[in-house]
C-alpha cells in the first residue's frame, strides 16, 4: 500500500492511456485520479472519490487501504465528475459515510447523483474536523477552478490536498514527484494543464498560492498527476504557478479599458485577420496603423490567422486588452478558421473586451455582421462601427481603415 505518512493512504487510480481529457484537452502522457485515506485514532476520512470508469480498481485500492475498517466521512475538495463519479457507489457501499463539502458543492453534487437527500456536512472556511489526533482544516479556495472549490489541510501530517489546483494531466506508475522519469514531460503537461484549467482563473491562482504558502507543508497531495514533496517539485510548482498567473490569462496585462498612460504595462491590441486575396489584410493593415497611432506605446501587432498557432493566437486573444478581428465571407458566413478562434474565448473574462469586426467581401459579406452576433453573444463591448469593403479596397476605402483604427482605439480606452 503506498502511503504519503503513516496515517495517509494513497487509493489513486492511473490512467495513462487517456489522450483527451473532458473532451476538450488533450493528455500526452494520461493522467491519475487520485484519492487518499486519512487514518484518525477515532474517524477516517476518505480525500476525493474517482471517475466512475474506474470504479473496481479504486474499490479494490479503497479495500486495501481500509482493511475492512468503514470510512467516516468522505470530504470532496471539488465535486466534478472525474473526482465524484464513484460517489453514489460509495454510499450504496457506506450508507453512513458522512459527505463533508462547501456549500456550493453540495449544491453540485446534488444534481450530479441526483440525490435530494444527500446528507452533508456543509464546512466554512477555518473549520476543522477531528479524527482523533488526526484533524482536518478546510480552506476556501473558490474558483480553482469551480466555485466548489476547497483545499483540506491536515497539521499533524504537514499535508495540504488542493484537488486539482497545483496538479498535471501526467501519468508515471510512481505517486510521488521525486520518482518523475521525464520531468520535461511533466512540465510542459503542467504548464498545458495550467493554461488549459487555471489560467482564466489567475487572480483566484494567485490568492491560492498564497493560501498554500501560508501552510506548513511537506506534501501537497493534488487529484491528477504526481503528490509534490518539499525539496522536489513542491516549491517549484509553487514558483511555476506564481509566474504563470502573472504572466497570462484575467489580470495579466494592464486590463480592458485600461489606458496605456495609466498603467506600466503596455496595452495589448493584436490585430487578427484571415485574408484570401490580400483585401482583408489590407484592412488590417491601416486599421493596426490607426490604433497605433490614437494609443502610443500600445503593442498592435498584425497576425494572419493561418499563420500561427491557433492555441498561441487564443492565448494572446484572451490576454490581450482588445483586438481587432477581421474576415471575408464565403459561403455567406466567416471563414472556418475566424470561429475556431473564437471558440477559444475564455468567457469567464471576456464580458466587456473590445472588439472591432472587419473584412472584404464580394456579394453579401455575412461574415462580419455573424462574427459581431458571436462576439455580442459572449458580451464583448463590440465597437459599433464595423468596416465592411466589397472587393478591393481603393485609397479612400484604406483612409476610412486608419480612421476606424482610431475611433476603435479610443474606445478601448474609455471602456470603465
Ligand atoms: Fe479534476 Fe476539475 O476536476
Amino acid at each position: 500500500m503506498v502511503s504519503v505518512t503513516p496515517s495517509i493512504l494513497v487509493t489513486s487510480v492511473l490512467n495513462p492511456n487517456m489522450r483527451v481529457f473532458d473532451v476538450a484537452m488533450r493528455t500526452e502522457y494520461g493522467t491519475s485520479y487520485n484519492s487518499y485515506v486519512v487514518i484518525g485514532s477515532e474517524k477516517i476520512a476518505l480525500i476525493e472519490a474517482a471517475h466512475a470508469d474506474f470504479l473496481d480498481v479504486y474499490f479494490a485500492h479503497l479495500d486495501e487501504a481500509l482493511e475492512g475498517r468503514t470510512p467516516d466521512y468522505l470530504v470532496l475538495n471539488h465535486t466534478e465528475p472525474d473526482h465524484t463519479g464513484t460517489v453514489a457507489a460509495l454510499l450504496e457501499r457506506y450508507p453512513e459515510l458522512k459527505i463533508v463539502i462547501s456549500r456550493s458543492g453540495a449544491l453540485f453534487l446534488k444534481s450530479i447523483v441526483n440525490r435530494d437527500d444527500l446528507d452533508c456536512l456543509i464546512v466554512s472556511d477555518g473549520e476543522v474536523l477531528d479524527l482523533g489526533e488526526r484533524s482536518l482544516q478546510f480552506i476556501c479556495a473558490p474558483l480553482l477552478h469551480w466555485p466548489d472549490t476547497m483545499f483540506t489541510y491536515c497539521p499533524e501530517e504537514r499535508t495540504v490536498f488542493t484537488c486539482d489546483f497545483l496538479g498535471s494531466h501526467y501519468c508515471e506508475p510512481d505517486t510521488f514527484d521525486v520518482k518523475i522519469t521525464y520531468p520535461a514531460a511533466y512540465l510542459s503537461s503542467a504548464k498545458h494543464y495550467f493554461d488549459s484549467i487555471m489560467s482564466p482563473f489567475s487572480p483566484a491562482v494567485r490568492c491560492g498560492l498564497d493560501k498554500v504558502r501560508a501552510l506548513d507543508v511537506d506534501y501537497v497531495c493534488v487529484s491528477h498527476g504526481p503528490i509534490l514533496t518539499r525539496g522536489c517539485e513542491l516549491e517549484r510548482q509553487i514558483a511555476r504557478y506564481s509566474k504563470w498567473a502573472t504572466e497570462t490569462g484575467a489580470g495579466a496585462g494592464a486590463g480592458a479599458g485600461a489606458t496605456g498612460g495609466s498603467s506600466c504595462v503596455p496595452l495589448r491590441v493584436p490585430v487578427f485577420f484571415c485574408s484570401a486575396y490580400g483585401n482583408t489584410a489590407a484592412l488590417a493593415e491601416h486599421i493596426a496603423t490607426g490604433i497605433r497611432a490614437a494609443l502610443a506605446g500600445a503593442t498592435v501587432e498584425l497576425y494572419d490567422l493561418i499563420e500561427y498557432d491557433l492555441a498561441e493566437l487564443r492565448a494572446l486573444m484572451n490576454a490581450s486588452d482588445a483586438f481587432a478581428l477581421g474576415t471575408p465571407t464565403v459561403n455567406r458566413d466567416a471563414l472556418g478558421v475566424v470561429w475556431e478562434l473564437l471558440a477559444g474565448i475564455e468567457g469567464i473574462n471576456f464580458a466587456k473586451r473590445p472588439v472591432a469586426v472587419f473584412g472584404s467581401y464580394g456579394w453579401s459579406g455575412e461574415g462580419v455582421p455573424h462574427v459581431v452576433e458571436r462576439l455580442a453573444s459572449m458580451k464583448a463591448a463590440v465597437f459599433e462601427q464595423q468596416l465592411r469593403v466589397k472587393f478591393v479596397p481603393t485609397a479612400a476605402d484604406l483612409a476610412a481603415a486608419e480612421d476606424f483604427g482610431r475611433q476603435f482605439a479610443a474606445t478601448i480606452t474609455a471602456a470603465p
